[in-house]
């Protein structure tokens, strides 16, 4: 699913992604942006839910960089990189191993010092009251394309 999408509920975003979720290989990397509160973890939650997994459990990661999730179809790593000043990939102590069984979901990539090739690149935009923008794009290589670091 890449394109623009308009939500007008946090509970259309969630559907929009768990119906994302259903279409995502092993190795999936999902960089996602947006402001403070776009609705970057209700995104998250919707992943879950479209993974199997439960949407409730999926929190803010406060002074947890990374949230692992299994149980599901694949596996989910929610990531949020906002307190940090720069961050890689791979150096965040991410499981390596269900990094390439399952999906990874970040927000706040803008903190990533190099690129993630194979990602599916979100932007949340905030369109008034309830009603956001979602661009979704580049969509996605699965394992092979995060390995493939340029
Ligand atoms: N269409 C919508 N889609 C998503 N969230 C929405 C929508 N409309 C309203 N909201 C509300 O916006 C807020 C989004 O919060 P959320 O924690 O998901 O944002 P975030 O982008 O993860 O913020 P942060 O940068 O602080 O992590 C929630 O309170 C949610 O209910
Ligand atoms: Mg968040």
């Amino acid at each position: 699913m890449t394109g623009t999408f308009r939500s007008g509920s946090e509970a259309q975003t969630r559907a929009m992604a768990a119906g994302l979720a259903a279409g995502l290989q092993p190795g999936a990397v999902l960089l996602i942006s947006g402001d403070l509160g776009a609705g970057k973890t209700a995104f998250v939650r919707g992943l879950a839910e479209g993974l199997g997994l439960d949407p409730a459990e999926v929190t803010s990661p406060t002074f947890t960089l990374v949230h692992e999730y299994r149980g599901g179809r694949l596996p989910l790593l929610h990531v949020d990189l906002y307190r940090l000043e720069t961050a890689d990939l791979d150096e965040i102590g991410l499981d390596t191993d269900l990094a390439a069984e399952g999906v990874i979901a970040v927000e706040w990539p803008e903190r990533l010092t190099r690129g993630v090739p194979g990602a599916i690149r979100v932007t949340i935009e905030d369109a008034g009251g309830d009603a956001r923008i979602v661009r979704v794009s580049g969509e996605h290589e699965g394992h092979e394309g995060r390995t493939k670091h340029a």
